[in-house]
């Protein structure tokens, strides 16, 4: 075991180290950035589809759903379709209204979650395409859907998942700039301006990893934490959500991600000085709305930990610790961003004794309904 872990301690660890080279198995063949091409066959044969679909439903669950909920920033903002994301187990059991020209994305990383094979079952019946995002070559819901791509992360083994979540991410940029290509939803200069930019995501997560020390230093100081809070706007919501479910998974520490702003809606109610609250506030969108959040975090007395672009001042003056991650363009922060909650939830469970790669309770893949 202590060989298949390439002397890492846990596969969590590793798994999150193989990023990089995932994400570039990911879009090796696909993503041609000198030329301005993205092949994928999946799409390439099913174009009309997807150019006729009057909206896309993601469906997915855990982190897959989270990927399914940044994807539908991306989709949006990029292709400019119309998407809806569905926890594919509330999918079934609300009569969903789905036609023929909807276009329904499972994503899954095993491909034998039950819920999601249950939900494309329905919307295959009610005559939608169904394209599959899964990384496990040959899985039940590779093979029961019309179409797919893989994500190349790899075997994970972990049961948090790491480099399945920003290789899904990955697969879904690629879809999205796709389409919006073919349907000239973006300039040619943005496109290519895109292509590059995700072509050098590897090297800064590289890049990113090198915090690693920085953010054990972090971890140990909250590691007691009984709650934590995690916030972030635009494209960084979900990076939130999925920060916080880290923690949850591997740490048993209660974790909520929310979007910034909706903060003072509730959660602000529970910061004082024994609130960690992780706040991804790079340098991009919203950054000015989240740096005045900061500052009602930081007039509870809340401890603020800043996920934050290199050479960031204003959030460094106000914060307790920043963790830094290489600039980017907006859509693709969260492949960056993602990487310290990784390391953070991976260090404060390790520190805590807990068991990383199997937690309790929880399984790799819930064939169950
Ligand atoms: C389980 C795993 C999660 C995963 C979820 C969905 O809960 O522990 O890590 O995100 O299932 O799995 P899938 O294989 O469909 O992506």
């Amino acid at each position: 075991e202590q060989i298949e872990k390439n002397n890492f301690d846990h596969f969590m660890l590793k798994e999150i180290y193989e990023q990089p080279n995932a994400i570039k198995d990911t879009y090796r063949g696909r993503l041609h950035a000198e030329e301005g091409i993205i092949r994928m066959a999946g799409i390439d044969d099913n174009l009309e589809r997807f150019l006729n679909a009057r909206r896309i439903v993601i469906v997915a669950c855990g982190t897959s759903w989270h990927a399914g909920l940044v994807a539908e920033y991306i989709f949006e903002d990029l292709a400019r379709i119309p998407v809806e994301v569905e926890y594919a187990s509330e999918f079934r059991y609300r009569n969903p209204i789905i036609n023929s020209d909807d276009v329904v994305i499972a994503i899954s990383q095993s491909g034998e979650t039950a819920d999601t094979m249950a939900a494309i079952k329905l919307a295959k019946e009610k005559g939608a395409f169904v394209f599959g995002v899964c990384n496990v070559v040959g899985s039940s819901i590779s093979r029961e859907t019309n179409a797919g791509a893989y994500t190349h992360a790899g075997p994970e083994i972990g049961v948090a998942s790491t480099k399945a979540f920003t290789t899904q991410i990955t697969v879904l940029t690629l879809i999205a700039l796709k389409l919006a290509k073919a349907k000239g939803s973006m300039s040619n200069t943005d496109f290519h301006m895109h292509l590059q930019e995700l072509e050098t995501i590897p090297q800064k997560i590289e890049l990113a990893l090198e915090a690693n020390d920085h953010i054990k230093e972090v971890a140990f100081k909250y590691k007691d934490a009984r709650n934590c809070l995690y916030l972030g706007r635009g494209f960084n919501f979900p990076v939130a959500l999925e920060g916080a479910l880290k923690l949850k998974e591997i740490s048993y520490i209660h974790a909520e991600g929310y979007p910034a702003a909706e903060m003072k809606h509730g959660p602000i109610a529970l910061i004082d000085e024994e609130m960690p609250v992780v706040v991804i506030a790079t340098r991009k969108g919203h950054y000015e709305k989240v740096v005045s959040n900061i500052q009602e975090i930081k007039s509870r007395q809340g401890k603020i930990i800043g996920i934050v672009t290199e050479g960031d001042t204003s959030v460094r003056e106000l914060a307790d610790h920043v963790i830094e991650v290489p600039d980017t363009i907006e859509s693709l922060t969260p492949l960056i961003t993602t990487i310290p909650l990784q390391l953070l939830s991976y260090h404060i469970a390790v520190m805590l004794g807990k068991n990383v790669d199997q937690p309790r309770n929880l399984a790799k893949s819930v064939t169950v309904e």
